[in-house]
């Protein structure tokens, strides 16, 4: 309603005003930040899409953990590239593979920030896939082994939440049920539940080295165009029992956000991708935007948006500001 007395600029006047009106406030309490583990002894190699992210060996990433902690920033997302990859991803499920090493050692130095585990094979496969390829065909069910397998290892060196992000059905019962079988009934799935097929992953694929040798993920991943789509998979996640839902990439799927927020009223993640990082630094480096504040509009917009947690890039240096 419009009177003539009405002046919305009246709450605007000054800061302390705007504070008072504020209704999405971000905080660290609400970034989760990626990491990627790599073979080696005091390594650290920048990512050259990606400034400021690295690959780094187990000692580097235990101390990076330690100044994530100190930022307050409450958990990690592990990423692992193993020393070899084969046709069947047999570092992902090794329990001396790369992340179970990385899980062990975080755990140990820094018990209290949360380390949740990325489960995917398309890092650990020789041709890049998330599972097992015969002739032309990605198989699910074969997959959906195999990545149960890796979450029970992730799970047995500690990790205090699986990430399954490969969008194969059926694999958060799968995980579920091999995690309780082995008494692990209290670690929660958070699901990469609504992860569409996007051109915004280049980035993290020259980081994780997990570029598909042939075809695409298009099989698996959601079509960019659909939205109902994506509550029918949330929907799915939930019932196979994901205790977190995430929508990926976030900003071109803001509408996607909200409407999984509001339909199921979950604990809800969005993964601020490689992508939407790069394009920042690229213009920020360029001198085309102001680097920081686009990036705490991104940020806030994505809560706006509905979402409880932001996996980010951007989550050491927006702590920083916060
Ligand atoms: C693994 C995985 C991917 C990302 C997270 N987990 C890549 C992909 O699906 O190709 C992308 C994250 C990012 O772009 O930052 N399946």
């Amino acid at each position: 309603m419009v009177t003539q007395f009405t002046r919305h600029r009246r709450t605007r006047m000054s800061p302390f005003l705007r504070s008072m009106v504020r209704e999405t406030e971000l905080s660290k309490n609400d970034f989760i930040y990626p990491l990627f583990a790599c073979p080696g002894k005091n390594f650290k190699k920048e990512i050259s899409s990606m400034p400021g992210v690295y690959q780094m060996s187990v000692d580097v990433l235990v101390k990076e953990c330690v100044e994530v902690k100190n930022l307050g920033i409450p958990a990690v997302i592990l990423f692992g590239i193993p020393p070899v990859k084969d046709e069947v991803g047999s570092g992902a499920y090794d329990p001396n593979g790369i992340i179970q090493q990385t899980v062990r050692a975080i755990k140990k130095e820094v018990p209290e920030l949360v380390v949740i585990t990325d489960v995917c094979l398309c890092e650990y496969t020789s041709h890049g896939h998330c599972g097992i390829v015969k002739g032309d065909e990605i198989v699910n069910d074969a997959s959906i082994e195999l990545l149960a397998k890796e979450a029970l290892t992730h799970a047995q060196s500690g990790a205090d939440m699986i990430a399954p992000s490969d969008m194969f059905d059926g694999r958060v019962k799968a995980i579920r049920t091999i995690l309780d079988q082995n008494n692990f009934h209290n670690i929660p799935i958070m699901s990469y539940a609504a992860k569409y097929a996007s051109g915004f992953y280049g980035p993290f694929r020259e980081a994780a080295e997990s570029t598909p040798k042939f075809g695409d993920r298009r099989s698996h991943q959601m079509d960019p165009a659909n939205s109902d789509e994506a509550i029918r998979e949330v929907q799915t996640d939930i019932e196979e029992g994901a205790d977190i839902v995430m929508v990926k990439p976030a900003l071109s799927y803001l509408d996607v956000i909200r409407r999984v927020k509001d339909t199921f009223h979950m604990p809800t993640a969005a993964y601020n991708v490689s992508g939407e990082y790069s394009m920042v630094k690229a213009a920020g480096k360029l001198g085309w935007i102001d680097e920081q504040r686009v990036m705490m509009e991104i940020l806030t917009s994505i809560k706006r948006a509905g979402a409880d947690m932001i996996l980010t890039y951007h989550a050491k240096e927006a702590a920083k500001l916060l």
